[in-house]
């Protein structure tokens, strides 16, 4: 086991914390080698509320994968929940500056460097650039400009930026956990590398990420993130309600959820079988299926609404023509697919992982994020960073500020 070809990725969530350690093949697949997780109960809504229980987390989260590849890990890529992030959009132009007037990957830094212009508030940092398009000489849509030839270099770019006081605290309890940060990558752009096609990606597709504590939207069309926008609301809220419905505590709630619960009740047994002890009540009592699932249906109900009408902004009103996919901890819960199907005019369909000991939507945005550097890092990015592609440099730069805002 060559340590160079390790990376690690890390999901700070809210119902849990998950490390993946993945190997790079040099042919381009995947191994993952180790899975670490931890209950993070210093998150809430996507939001880190507790530093030194974070930081906990991560540490078991480490240990735990540590253990099961047998070696230490001492840095990670780790995914970033779009809630504090802003998306901008914004040109940058060139002049090639090459006497054969070859584009090389200095025009790349160059032209990428000069979106960066932008009047931020201060208590704002770009974190990251993304490339949409490069224009040459007035031809659009070029993905990589580097070796054509040409005298004006234009790029049409999503800019990243994030609240620094949150990209603060999320640095800190990683660095605390004694992890060196290898790089921050979006949680809907890492988990698209895993549930997502490029051929969806290109047509134009919606990511739904129902999580705990967040629900992440983002739209991919002509193969790049077009919008992200999160929800404060997940699975945790679902089960809040059940608890609060059959007056019983919050993790009793979360049990009858996953093993009883239903998206629409009508698809849910009405015999009474359940067993529950309801507080204030001595006697344990028998419900059904479909009694707790007529507390469930309503907030998944509302829950898809608010996320249809996302939807319709970022898609200017039309369906997304690769249709919705479902992806993170509730698009597990029975009938959701059922329900998401009478509600979008379009295909819906769950995706996960598919890698033994990870298959689970839960585990798309750390799979994810190892995805994202087979794909666009270079293998041993870790150590050695090499500056060879458009993506590789981005990294590089990406770490760069990074280690400015850090200090
Ligand atoms: N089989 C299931 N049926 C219904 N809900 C489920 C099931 N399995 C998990 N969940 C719910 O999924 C949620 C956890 O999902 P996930 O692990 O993706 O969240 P997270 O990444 O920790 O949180 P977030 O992304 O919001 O910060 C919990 O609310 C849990 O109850
Ligand atoms: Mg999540």
């Amino acid at each position: 086991m060559r340590k160079g070809n390790i990376v690690a990725g890390l999901d700070i969530g809210t119902s849990q914390v998950r490390l993946i350690v993945g190997e790079l093949d040099p042919d381009g697949s995947v191994n993952i080698i180790g899975v670490g997780t931890s209950p993070s109960p210093g998150m809430k809504k996507g939001v880190i509320v507790d530093l030194d229980q974070t930081v906990e987390a991560i540490n078991r989260a480490v240990s735990e994968a540590e253990r099961m590849v047998g070696m230490s890990i001492d840095s990670t890529y780790v995914g970033l929940v779009g809630t504090q992030v802003n998306l901008i959009n914004n040109r940058g132009v060139v002049a090639v500056t090459a006497e054969d007037k070859e584009i090389r990957d200095e025009d790349v830094e160059r032209v990428l460097q000069a979106t960066k212009v932008l009047a931020l508030p201060s208590d704002r940092e770009i974190i990251d650039i993304m490339p949409r398009e490069f224009v040459v000489d007035g031809y659009d849509g070029i993905k990589d400009p580097v070796g054509m030839l040409g005298v004006r270099l234009e790029v049409d770019a999503l800019i990243i930026t994030g609240a620094i006081t949150a990209l603060r605290n999320l640095t800190r309890c990683v660095t605390r956990a004694e992890l060196e940060i290898d790089g921050l990558i979006l949680n809907a752009v890492a988990s698209a590398e895993v549930i997502l096609s490029s051929d969806e990606r290109e047509l134009g597709v919606c990511l739904v990420d129902i999580g705990a504590g967040t629900t992440e939207i983002a739209f991919f069309r002509q193969g790049t993130l077009q919008d992200l926008s999160v929800l404060p609301i997940g699975g945790d809220h679902i089960t809040n309600d059940l608890s609060v419905g059959l007056r019983t505590t919050f993790d009793n709630a979360e049990e009858l959820k996953i093993e009883h619960g239903y998206a629409l009740s009508s698809m849910a047994f009405t015999e009474k079988k359940i067993q529950i002890k309801s507080i204030g009540r001595k006697e344990p009592h028998f419900i059904s299926e479909n009694d707790i699932s007529q507390f469930i249906e309503p907030r998944v109900q509302e829950l898809l609404q608010l996320v249809a009408k996302e939807i319709d902004k970022m898609s200017g009103g039309e369906s997304p023509p690769a249709g919705v996919v479902f992806t993170g901890g509730v698009s597990l819960l029975n009938g959701l697919v059922e329900m998401a199907e009478g509600m979008f005019s379009t295909s819906v369909r769950i995706s996960q992982p598919d890698y033994i000991g990870v298959q689970s939507p839960a585990y798309s945005t750390a799979v994810g994020l190892i995805r994202y550097i087979q794909r666009h890092g270079a293998v041993n990015v870790q150590k050695k960073p090499k500056a060879r592609g458009v993506f590789q440099s981005l990294w590089i730069r990406v770490r760069n500020w990074f280690v400015e805002l850090l200090d």
